[in-house]
């Protein structure tokens, strides 16, 4: 699927040239070009660039038609494939916040198969003038939106370590503090694998995190995501698993460039006796143990 084939100025050009599209045409700037296609006043679709001179690499769209965007399509690494699509609900509505998809999948909630039906009204106008596929780009999000239903299910479904597993996953990053003789020391952490059964984090020996759940293996480590914070205290096994590595390096693959299961230097820990506390400002205190 491609994102862009035209530049802002020869879609500008286009649209001027055309008398019906040019009635369309609300807004534009240097790197912005926003069309009316319902004639409610409203801008309903708006195709950016976000360098100056470059191609379409951004397409924003009004799908509920209240003159907000909330269906965000970028390419920004200019492959002509979407890397991102961005979906925020409608604001104040309850199933809103943002579904980001593309090379990851994120948690979010979405009601997109309704919405999908709603894109392919401009449909014509997109493949006619600016050479955008949009039945493709609905097939595209159908077949995501299928992929992050699952993951949402996968989730809403999820109880006991599982449920630790996918907000640790989904916050991205938390913060791990150890101790250090008298001193508490803290650092940002994102690894995160369930593995056999066991939460496992990773590190390398170098590491003075390392040293320090050496000499002291109680921890506790504490994330915050969409209103909730989750607190963990627990002790780090050290397991000189060399599965749970291999899938530790698959699951992040960044990783590879600094650790390989047989370097002497990754390690990885899973937790053991862990209290798990969800806590947030408007319910009870969830507690989890494994
Ligand atoms: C978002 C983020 C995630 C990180 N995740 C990890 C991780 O999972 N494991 C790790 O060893 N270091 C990770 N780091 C790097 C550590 O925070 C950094 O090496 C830190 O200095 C280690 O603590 P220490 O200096 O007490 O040894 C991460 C850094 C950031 C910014």
């Amino acid at each position: 699927m491609e994102v862009r084939k035209i530049g802002i100025r020869e879609a500008k050009k286009r649209i001027k040239n055309d008398p019906e599209l040019s009635k369309m045409l609300i807004k534009s700037g240097w790197n912005e070009i926003s069309l009316d296609l319902d004639s409610d006043g409203m801008a309903d679709v708006c195709f950016a660039s976000t360098k100056l001179g470059r191609k379409i690499d951004t397409i924003a769209i009004d799908l509920s038609g209240n003159g907000e965007f909330n269906l965000y399509v970028h390419d920004l690494d200019g492959n002509g494939i979407p890397d991102t699509v961005l979906y925020a609900g409608d604001e104040g509505s309850e199933e809103g916040t943002v579904v980001a998809f593309g090379g990851e999948v994120e948690l979010g909630f979405i009601n997109l198969g309704v919405r999908v039906a709603n894109l392919l009204v401009a449909e014509d106008f997109m493949n006619r003038e600016l050479g955008l596929s949009l039945a493709d780009l609905a097939a595209y999000l159908k077949m995501n939106a299928a992929i992050m239903l699952a993951e949402i299910e996968k989730r809403q479904e999820a109880t006991g370590i599982e449920k630790v597993y996918y907000f640790l996953n989904d916050a991205q990053t938390y913060y791990l503090a150890t101790v250090d003789g008298k001193q508490a020391r803290v650092r940002p952490f994102g690894t995160i694998l369930l593995h056999d059964g066991k939460l496992y984090i990773q590190t390398g020996k170098s590491k003075d995190v390392s040293k320090q759940i050496a000499a002291d293996p109680f921890v506790e480590l504490c994330a915050f995501m969409n209103g909730t914070w989750l607190r963990i205290a627990c002790e780090l096994v050290d397991d000189d698993n060399h599965d749970a590595k291999v899938e530790m390096l698959e699951k992040m693959p960044s990783l590879k460039a600094m650790y390989n299961p047989d370097d002497d230097n990754m390690q990885v820990f899973y937790m053991k006796d862990a209290t798990a506390t969800f806590s947030s400002f408007t319910a009870e205190p969830e507690v989890i143990q494994f």
